[in-house]
C-alpha cells in the first residue's frame, strides 16, 4: 500500500517567534502548545524539541501539558477533519453508527487509527456542536449535516471528497483515470491550436 508521511514540516522561526511572545516558563506551555496545534493541526514531535530547547520547560512537562488535555493530539492529521458529533443527543441518535459508516469508507480498520491511510480525512470525536434538533450531526470541513444514518454520512463524505479533488482509500485509480482524462484534453486542446 502506499505510504503518505502526514507529518508537518515546522517552520522554526514561527516557534521561536511564540516563545518570544508567551514566555519561557512553565506557565507557558499551553498557549505554545496551542499555537502549535492550530497551525500544524497537532503537535509535531520536531516543534516539542524546539519548545524544550527554546524555553526552561522540560520534555517531562510538556508531554505532561500535552496528555493531559485532550484538544491536545501528538499524531498527525489528515487534509481534511470529520468531527462526528458524540454529545448527549447525538450519541442518543446513533452518532456511533456514524463512525462505523465512516471508518468503513475511508477503510480504517484499526481502532487505535481515526485518520485515513492516503491522508485525505481524520474522524474526530467531538462535544456538542451546538444543533442538538439535528441529531445525529456530522461536521466535515466547514460543512454541517443532520438527521444522517450511515449511508448519509457515507453520501456527504463521497459528495465533499469529490468537490474537494480527494479520494477514498481504495479508490485511487479514479485519481489516475481523471489524470489521463485531463492528459487527454489538454492534448486534444493542443491539436487544435495547431490546427
Ligand atoms: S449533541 Fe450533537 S449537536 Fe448537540
Amino acid at each position: 500500500m502506499e505510504q503518505h508521511s502526514l507529518e508537518a514540516v515546522v517552520d522554526e522561526a514561527l516557534v521561536r517567534k511564540w516563545i518570544e511572545e508567551y514566555g519561557s516558563d512553565a506557565s507557558a506551555a499551553v498557549p505554545l502548545l496551542q499555537a502549535v496545534q492550530n497551525e500544524y493541526g497537532y503537535l509535531p514531535r520536531e516543534a516539542m524539541d524546539m519548545i524544550v530547547s527554546g524555553t526552561r520547560i522540560t520534555a517531562s512537562q510538556l508531554y505532561g501539558v500535552a496528555t493531559f488535555y485532550s484538544q491536545f493530539r501528538l499524531d498527525p492529521v489528515g487534509r481534511n477533519m470529520i468531527k462526528v458529533c458524540h454529545g448527549t443527543a447525538c450519541h442518543v441518535s446513533g452518532a456511533d453508527r456514524l463512525n462505523t459508516a465512516l471508518r468503513q469508507s475511508l477503510g480504517i480498520k484499526d481502532d487505535a487509527e481515526d485518520t485515513a491511510s492516503n491522508g485525505s480525512y481524520t474522524i474526530e470525536d467531538v462535544a456538542c456542536v451546538g444543533c442538538c434538533s439535528l441529531a445525529p450531526v456530522m461536521v466535515i470541513g466547514d460543512e454541517t449535516h443532520g438527521n444522517l444514518s450511515g449511508a448519509d454520512a457515507q453520501r456527504h463524505l463521497k459528495k465533499h471528497a469529490r468537490r474537494n479533488g480527494e479520494f477514498l482509500p481504495g479508490h485511487e485509480e479514479e485519481k489516475s483515470d481523471e489524470a489521463a482524462r485531463t492528459r487527454q484534453s489538454s492534448e486534444n486542446r493542443k491539436k487544435e491550436v495547431r490546427q
